[in-house]
């Protein structure tokens, strides 16, 4: 039976917008706050962290467990990434050992891994 795991979202990211893509409103709520709020709304547990040190690749999160590798994650648009980002939490959930099989994860999910760092046991 796989190990617990756990989500961290950085809820002070602010979303690396492309060129031409609007700007928040000032006081608008930050990107990685919203998306914590969007995960809440569809009932992921997560823990909310100000900043993962990963600032120019928001919004970022982070995959980790007891045995399992941890997986930094960024340029998560809460608007556009929810679903995809759901859906790994579900296969990330289902290793054992964290592992997801690179063909099972979402499209958004390969193309911005920070990084992944080995279980504490390696
Ligand atoms: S503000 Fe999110 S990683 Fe720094």
């Amino acid at each position: 039976m796989a190990e617990a795991m756990s989500l961290v979202v950085c809820t002070t990211c602010r979303l690396v917008r492309p060129e031409g893509m609007a700007a928040p409103d000032a006081g608008a709520p930050r990107d990685g706050a919203r998306l914590s709020d969007a995960l809440t709304a569809e009932g992921i547990a997560h823990h909310r962290q100000e900043c993962l040190s990963a600032c120019t690749r928001g919004c970022v999160v982070a995959f980790r467990g007891p045995g399992r590798w941890t997986y930094v994650q960024g340029a998560l648009d809460p608007d556009r990434d929810l679903a995809d980002l759901i859906a790994m939490i579900r296969a990330y959930a289902e290793t054992p050992d964290g592992l997801v099989p690179w063909r099972q994860r979402p499209e958004i999910i390969r193309k911005n891994t920070i990084a992944r760092i080995p279980p504490l046991e390696v």
